[in-house]
């Protein structure tokens, strides 16, 4: 069970993350101590993630400090900058930030900036695997013996710095007998199901079957699914929810299909400043991504697409959400 690998890792004052767009293929890891490198490395999706994206971010500022050990409070803005403008939906970037801010701005002159930045990165690493291992558990109690899942999109250890979101609930669950299969979206178009989740769930040993995205209702309607759970890469204050595109797709089909629909994900995809889905920014993507398949071109000439990243589902389709404190339902009260 579980061959290793990691998405990110601090060591020895060095950041390193495995390359996610060309896995499973290739895995290819790199190192770096350069702020820009990582941000390049979020805006191309090498790592990818809500809240893989937040402590890389963190970690980013902080090694920006290496070589600049003092307080300059116009280079920390302007990296911080930086960091905030290579993905606008998920708000553990956002998150991420704000804290490495607060700490940045408690430091006085006689404080090593580097090693309190260091610090709290490494703390909201470690805050971030303890979230997954409580939601892997808060998830327990929507399973029933023995059930067939579909998830979208990748929410593991590649999304996140522990062993994920909705797919840490799916492989817990898996351990203790209740869950038998897992239908994985491919997740078009830069297939993190079809490339991401399955990599994961081969190394853990646990059954699945990639489906293209549009087989999902298909698969309900032969009543092949249980229930699904996806991530979330923002949440607003009533339940309404960002995710993958194409999380809005399944969350109508199983309502017509009676199939529950769940979303797992740490308190800080939380946004008590959105108070609906209208107040959530959905990033949009280059046409490139879409005119071919992992580099490959299959139109002849770059045609014009709407690329958007990601959906939004509204509280209504969302049968419960899991978070680290909990699993919730409607009425939503988050009390972040
Ligand atoms: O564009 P991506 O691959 O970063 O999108 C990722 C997702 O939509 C995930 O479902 C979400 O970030 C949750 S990850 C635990």
């Amino acid at each position: 069970m579980g061959q290793d690998f990691f998405s990110i890792k601090y060591f020895d004052k060095q950041f390193i993350y495995i390359d996610q767009t060309q896995l499973p293929l290739i895995e290819e890891y790199y190192t770096t101590d350069n702020y820009e490198q990582i941000a390049v490395a979020i805006e191309k999706l090498c790592i990818r993630g809500a809240p893989a994206i937040g402590i890389s971010a963190a970690y980013a500022i902080a090694l920006a400090f290496k070589n600049h050990n003092l307080l300059d409070n116009e280079y920390f803005e302007n990296v911080s900058n930086r960091l905030a403008s290579t993905r606008p939906t998920a708000v553990n970037l956002f998150w991420a930030i704000e804290q490495m801010k607060k700490v940045y701005y408690s430091l006085s002159k006689n404080d090593n900036v580097f090693d309190n930045l260091v610090n709290t990165a490494i703390s909201i690493h470690n805050d971030d695997i303890t979230k997954c291992n409580l939601i892997a558990k808060n998830g327990l109690p929507i399973f029933s013996n023995k059930c067939t899942v579909l998830t979208h999109c990748n929410t593991g250890k590649l999304a996140t710095g522990g062993e994920g979101t909705a797919l840490a609930v799916i492989k817990e669950a898996y351990k203790r007998n209740l869950v038998e299969l897992v239908y994985v979206d491919e997740t078009r178009p830069l297939l993190q199901g079809g490339r991401l989740t399955t990599y994961e769930l081969k190394k853990e040993d646990i059954p699945f079957y990639m489906i293209t995205d549009s087989m999902a209702a298909f698969v309900m309607k032969q009543k092949k699914v249980d229930l699904v759970i996806v991530g979330a890469d923002r949440i607003a204050v009533n339940g309404d929810a960002a995710n993958k595109v194409g999380s809005y797709n399944l969350a109508v089909i199983c309502k017509y299909h009676n199939i529950p629909f769940y979303i797992a994900a740490p308190e800080t995809t939380i946004d008590k400043n959105c108070k609906s889905e209208n107040d959530i920014p959905i990033e949009e993507r280059n046409k490139f991504e879409m005119n071919r398949i992992q580099n490959i071109k299959f139109t002849k000439s770059i045609y014009s697409v709407y690329n958007p990243s990601f959906d939004l589902i509204p509280h209504n389709l969302i049968t419960g959400i899991i978070t680290d404190k909990g699993l919730f339902n409607e009425p939503y009260n988050f009390n972040v």
